[in-house]
């Protein structure tokens, strides 16, 4: 592979308006550097984040995804982040069922003081992603009637 077309991943980040929307800003804010591969979606609460949202992302494009929010105890509804992390553990075997490497979709919690842990943790998602390389899944699939070689990653 030449330098020119190298792969690139592009990151969806779902995060809560509190809590990390606001640390990722304070990382910006502050002049902290980061991968450029993420585009951000705010959303109000981790807890409203229906999980098709994160298939429609696939389908878009999408090669990874992280959703993140208020820590545990500091979600401005209350529970909303406990009701996101529950429905991720129901999440995350059936997307091993469908195919899809969970490594592809990270959760995690970052405060609105933390723009460091948000620079650790998108490098991080970046990182990862890259070298799980491009998911074409989707594509394979739009193309199913000339092509049937859709494959599973997880094996
Ligand atoms: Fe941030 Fe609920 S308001 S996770």
């Amino acid at each position: 592979m030449t330098e020119e077309n190298k792969f690139e991943p592009r990151i969806v980040a779902f995060l809560c308006n509190w809590c990390t929307y606001a640390g990722a800003d304070l990382a910006g804010t502050g002049r902290k550097e980061y991968q450029a591969n993420v585009r951000v979606i705010k959303l109000p609460c981790t807890g409203g984040i229906d999980p098709l949202f994160l298939i429609k992302a696939f389908e878009r494009g999408a090669d990874g995804i992280l959703v993140s929010g208020c820590h545990p105890g500091d979600c401005h509804y209350n529970s909303g982040n406990y009701h996101a992390r529950r429905r991720w553990n129901v999440y995350k075997p059936l997307l091993e069922f469908c195919g899809i490497n969970p490594d592809r979709i990270q959760f995690s919690w970052i405060s609105a003081a933390e723009g460091a842990k948000w620079v650790e943790t998108i490098n991080g998602v970046v990182d990862t992603v890259r070298a799980l390389g491009p998911f074409e899944n989707y594509q394979k699939l739009n193309t199913i009637g000339s092509d049937t070689s859709v494959s599973s990653e997880t094996g």
